[in-house]
């Protein structure tokens, strides 16, 4: 989704906006621009499309100036154009924003009335000119700023600037991320620390409501009412390397190959020989997973899907009601949450606007916690929760989420084992999911080595229009996820579903331009799924089957095409046989050529309902 940068310093910073808009490219956007306020004249760039397009723009007519503010767009309000594109200038002020304006209808009709002209759709331009108006009743930026988001109703993060105060930029959030990174003698706003990180470490993240004013020499953060606020800075422990690509083609890819170090970093100083460490949870956590009753996990996305997979782990290891739910259903519904429930927010990004919203919701709703497993450890998700568990997967730069999916299982499977263990679970069985979990690393590097035979396989993909993904018991979540990620990347409309549901309604849509994929490792499903795939094959059905190295087929099945991997045990078998999957997606998306690290239409962060 949007994405924002800005800067006040001594030199020139339209190179540095660029750089930061460039790092903020994953999350996904259509338009792109700058604005810099040099002598009595804002100058701006905009274009549609990439980065890259508006910067050959800049490139052909640079804009110097020490003050600017610089913006990727994700349309929301407007289709993506030149004229959509932010920044937007009103009279002497302009501004960016990420988030949704929910009264800018009746704000725009105001202004209008009293002689306002808007040149775009967006309800951006519509905030450029309720602050300059309150700026031309003698108010400074930041107080016009202040008085301007009191009458927004929605969600911003926003960054101004005003030609009657040069030098200076404020800015402002409400359910949309902002953090000020802090520079020797310039300092910085961005939409996280990725768009910062190389010029600054040093990084301070803003709460909800605040305004922040920048200058070269100062930052100062207030509340709503106006009054001084202290935030605290931190150093970033983001590296600038871990954002670059590396030798890999895709971020996808490279993020793919790190699964094993990520799994391992998930793990580390997490569980020992003698099974999960005390406090992983939090030194709070053990009084509430004693008493935890029933667990929520409310979560979008991939997020969701390890939430469903955590589901089948909690009931058979620690025989806890687990109920799953998309955030975005969560939040509207009318929840019933029986006595000492526990709230889990699953989030990569921590700033998911739906599952924010949804953590948020639960607070009134009566539960015994909420506990976050999520990426960014400065996210509102987690700043928010009672306790947590970072997943420690690094920065995951490519829409399609792969290694925040492996390391959010593995989170979950140490909650699953203490909660287990907890609970009665017998312990050398304890012990050998214990080890199991440990060994995750190592199979998931084993499973990345199949590359090459993933590779073959994709080209039977890259004329068809439709796929079928099957799994049963544990494995149905992960084919859920299997089918997300082809569509996400190849633009190939892909469906799961349970093996079991097949007679009720998909098996009428299997014919021979039908690809069926079956996650199918050893367990106790696994007949049950075998003679489901034969249902497939006996209407003609083309069947890719993963299985585990020495599972017995039978010879209908292996008449499709098989792909066998070392699945480590059943416990790991999910994120195991994840691997395959995110190949396979990656691969058919490659050579079907589309825009693998950010597909169209989707963005990685979605901060905006
Ligand atoms: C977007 C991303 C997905 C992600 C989902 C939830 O749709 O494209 O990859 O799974 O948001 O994001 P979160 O950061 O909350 O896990």
């Amino acid at each position: 989704m949007c994405g924002i940068v800005a800067a006040a310093a001594q030199r020139d910073v339209a190179p540095i906006l660029i750089a930061g808009l460039k790092a903020l490219e994953y999350r996904g956007y259509d338009s792109a621009g700058i604005a810099i306020a040099e002598g009595d004249a804002i100058r701006r760039v905009r274009a549609k499309g990439k980065v890259r397009e508006m910067e050959a723009l800049y490139d052909a007519d640079p804009l110097p100036g020490g003050t600017g503010i610089a913006h990727t767009r994700w349309a929301t309000h407007g289709v993506p154009n030149e004229t959509n594109a932010h920044p937007h200038v009103q009279g002497r002020v302009a501004i960016v924003h990420n988030g949704i304006i929910e009264n800018y209808a009746s704000l725009r009709e105001e202004l209008k009335a009293r002689g306002r002209v808007f040149t775009s759709e967006t309800d951006t331009e519509v905030m450029g000119a309720l602050i300059d108006d309150l700026l031309s009743d003698g108010r400074s930026l930041r107080e016009a700023v202040l008085a301007a988001v009191r009458q927004l109703e929605g969600a911003y993060a926003i960054a101004v600037l005003s030609l009657d105060e040069p030098g200076r930029v404020v800015g402002a959030r409400r359910g949309c991320p902002l953090l000020v990174g802090i520079g020797i003698g310039e300092n910085f706003l961005g939409s996280d620390a990725q768009a910062l990180i190389k010029v600054t470490n040093r990084m301070m993240y803003l709460e909800e409501d605040d305004v922040v004013e920048i200058t070269r020499e100062s930052v100062q953060v207030f509340t709503l009412d106006g009054k001084p606020a202290d935030r605290a800075a931190h150093e970033s422990e983001l590296s600038a390397d871990a954002v670059e690509r590396g030798e890999y083609r895709h971020y996808m890819q490279k993020e793919i190959f790190e699964q094993p170090r990520a799994v391992a970093d998930t793990l580390e100083g997490r569980i020992g020989q003698h099974g999960v460490l005390p406090n992983i949870f939090g030194i709070d956590a053990d009084p509430v997973l004693d008493r935890t009753k029933q667990i929520h996990i409310v979560a979008c996305g991939t997020s969701y899907h390890a939430g469903m997979v955590a589901k089948y782990w909690i009931e058979e290891l620690a025989r806890l009601p687990v109920v799953v739910e998309v955030a975005s259903e969560y939040r509207y519904r009318d929840v019933v949450v029986p006595e000492d429930t526990l709230f889990v927010a699953v989030s990569q990004s921590g700033e998911t606007a739906d599952t924010l919203a949804a953590m948020r919701e639960s607070r009134r709703r009566g539960y015994l916690a909420t506990f976050a497993i999520c990426n960014v450890p400065e996210s509102s998700v987690v700043r928010e929760s009672d306790l947590r568990l970072m997943t420690r997967a690094g920065p995951e730069i490519g829409v399609a989420s792969t290694k925040a999916f492996t390391t959010q299982l593995a989170a979950f499977a140490l909650l699953a084992l203490d909660l287990g263990r907890r609970r009665g679970l017998d312990h050398t069985r304890y012990l050998k999911l214990c080890k199991e979990l440990q060994s995750l690393p190592r199979f998931i590097e084993s499973a990345l080595r199949i590359e090459p035979q993933i590779e073959e396989l994709a080209e039977h993909f890259i004329l068809k229009h439709n796929a079928l993904f099957l799994g049963r018991g544990v494995q149905y979540p992960v084919a859920l996820e299997g089918s997300l990620k082809l569509k996400e990347i190849s633009y190939i409309h892909a469906e799961a579903y349970p093996a079991g549901e097949l007679k009720h309604g998909p098996l009428a849509l299997v014919d021979e331009d039908m690809p069926i994929v079956a996650v199918a490792p050893n367990g106790p499903l696994l007949d049950k799924l075998k003679s489901n795939l034969q249902e497939v094959r006996a209407r003609g059905g083309e069947l890719f089957v993963f299985a585990d190295e020495h599972a017995e087929m039978d010879d209908t099945i292996e008449q499709g095409v098989m792909v066998r991997l070392e699945s480590g045990g059943e416990f790991i078998s999910p994120a195991v046989f994840t691997i395959p999957l995110q190949l396979l997606s990656y691969h058919v998306a490659v050579m079907r050529g589309t825009d693998v690290d950010q597909p169209r239409n989707l963005a990685k962060s979605v901060t905006v309902e």
